[in-house]
């Protein structure tokens, strides 16, 4: 009898502890679950070649001797419409939301006639003698992050072609464009 209910004892404890081996195994189960596949099947990494270029790497600053030489001014005076409801570019035009923009290439930044620029336009053209192709250029990729406070309230033209073709086109709307500067070799 003593015999018995010890052995009763030691299967118990068996017991006890398979159970609680089961619990924690469903538990860390329900916890640690492997990732559910989208599609049933192996995950196969492949390699897909090297990514697409993003907008950072494709955006080295441009060679203006190669590039502003070659950039279609047409496709630029087309891109020129995106400013034409705030900007007048024609010599001697108003100004406008934004203040006229004929010869701005090569013009003082905030510096144009009867036009209350903010602030913030005001501070770069201290800092910044004359608008060049660099400027310009990467003001409109983004002038907000450009000139942090400027009021013109254009998000940029986030295409690099674009800025190049503008800018070509912007560049005759002078009475002396800036010259294009040599090729880098
Ligand atoms: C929503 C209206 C608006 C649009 C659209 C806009 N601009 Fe402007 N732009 C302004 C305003 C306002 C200023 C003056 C900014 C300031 O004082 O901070 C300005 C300033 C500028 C200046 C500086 C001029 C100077 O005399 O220093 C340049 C260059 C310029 N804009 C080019 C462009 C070009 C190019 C486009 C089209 C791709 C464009 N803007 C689209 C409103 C606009």
């Amino acid at each position: 009898m003593k015999d018995e209910l010890r052995w009763n004892k030691i299967f118990g404890a068996i017991l006890g502890a398979a159970l609680l081996l089961l619990f924690v195994r469903v538990g860390a189960e329900m916890l640690f679950a492997p990732p559910k596949l989208a599609k049933p099947g192996y995950a196969i990494a492949v390699n897909t070649g090297p990514a697409a270029p993003t907008a950072e790497a494709a955006d080295t600053p441009p060679d203006w001797g190669t590039e502003l030489a070659k950039a279609d001014v047409a496709a630029g005076a087309a891109v020129s419409q995106k400013c034409a409801s705030c900007h007048n570019f024609a010599n001697g035009g108003p100004n406008q939301t934004g203040p006229n923009l004929w010869g701005v290439i090569g013009r003082k930044p905030g510096s144009h006639d009867g036009f209350a620029y903010s602030q913030a336009m005001t501070d770069f053209g201290g800092k910044t003698p004359v608008w060049d192709y660099q400027h310009v250029y990467e003001f409109l990729s983004g002038p907000q992050a450009y000139i942090s406070g400027t009021k013109m309230s254009f998000v940029g033209l986030k295409q690099r072609q674009d800025r190049l073709n503008l800018i070509a086109w912007l560049r005759q709307q002078s009475s002396s464009p800036v010259a294009i500067p040599a090729a880098k070799p």
